[in-house]
């Protein structure tokens, strides 16, 4: 039988991969890779087998990739020394013997201009290198990372952002799990996907959607991106973190995380979840 394990199983990423692998091949292939004891319990009562391994600790990614025929790395969620935690994993799967592996990279990694596209730019040129087979999964934004803001401005009337007019084409996190579960699975292996939802939106378009959720004006406000910064440490972000947020921020007013391939689509095999009813279903309680 051939073999699946999902690093950053824990995450939300990971969950809803596992779920969706779960349907697509045989329950008992799957590994969850975990790190705690509460995770490895979770999956557990779900009857998925779970191993050990930290990106930080390369002996135990060489004991987690044994045996193992295909591996979904999704990137780390701790930014320091990120391109050297996904490259122990890459060279812990060769040296394991791994057939196969895909990598949650983000859209054109190479040339987006995005701060924190250049650790997946660094894992790519490793992953080429490491002569692996390999799968990049140039996944765009999650629709999900506009909700906590999107919250704050239902309670403030104000929607404050750094991306300007800038057309964003976010799509929602169990769409790319969804698309990572059918890579893993198989019949893709090789390519280079450009992931990202079939709508693109504008801050003001998001603006307009909570003015409707809410019932009163929701404004756009367009900060500075220096202003968007200070204002995350101001709320309790450590500064490196606001600083590569309102970045990214500002940069996709530019354009890096729109594009209109439609590929996450087709991979899917049905359209990617309207960004309306995503905000409207994670926010209508609020309004009760
Ligand atoms: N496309 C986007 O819009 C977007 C937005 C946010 C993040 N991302 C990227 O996509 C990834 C997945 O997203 P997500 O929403 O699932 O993030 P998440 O919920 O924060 O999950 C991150 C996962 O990474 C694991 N992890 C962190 N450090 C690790 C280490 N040293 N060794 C092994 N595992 C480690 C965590 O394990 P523990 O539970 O043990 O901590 C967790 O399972 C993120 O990690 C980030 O790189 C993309």
């Amino acid at each position: 039988m051939t073999t699946h394990l999902v690093t950053g199983a824990s995450g939300q990423l990971g969950q809803l991969t596992i779920a969706h692998l779960a349907t697509l091949v045989d329950p008992a292939s799957i590994i969850a890779l975990v790190r705690s004891d509460e995770a490895a319990a979770r999956f557990a009562a779900q009857g998925i087998q779970t191993r050990r391994g930290d990106y930080k600790d390369s002996a135990s990614l060489a004991a987690a990739f044994a045996g193992v025929d295909r591996v979904l790395l999704i990137s780390s969620s701790e930014m320091e020394n990120r391109v050297a935690q996904h490259q122990a994993a890459i060279d812990a799967a060769k040296a394991a013997g791994v057939a196969f592996l895909a990598y949650t990279s983000v859209l054109r990694a190479p040339e987006n201009p995005m701060i924190l596209a250049r650790d997946h730019a660094a894992t790519e040129a490793h992953l080429r290198a490491s002569g692996l087979p390999h799968t990049l999964l140039r996944n765009g934004w999650y629709i999900e990372n506009y909700l906590g803001s999107a919250a704050q401005a239902l309670a403030s009337g104000q929607l404050f952002g750094a991306a300007g007019t800038g057309r964003i084409a976010a799509a929602a996190r169990d769409d790319y799990a969804l698309a990572a579960a059918h890579v893993l699975r198989g019949g893709h292996d090789g390519a280079v996907l450009e992931l990202a939802g079939d709508d693109s939106f504008t801050m003001a378009d998001l603006a307009s959607a909570l003015t409707d959720l809410a019932g009163k004006p929701i404004a756009f406000v367009n900060l500075p991106e220096a202003a968007l910064a200070q204002g995350l440490v101001q709320a309790g972000l450590p500064e490196p973190m606001a600083t590569i947020l309102a970045d990214a921020d500002a940069r996709s007013g530019d354009g890096a995380v729109f594009d209109q391939s439609r590929i996450l689509s087709r991979l899917i095999g049905r359209p990617t979840t309207p960004w309306r009813s995503l905000v409207a279903k994670a926010l209508a309680p609020q309004q009760a």
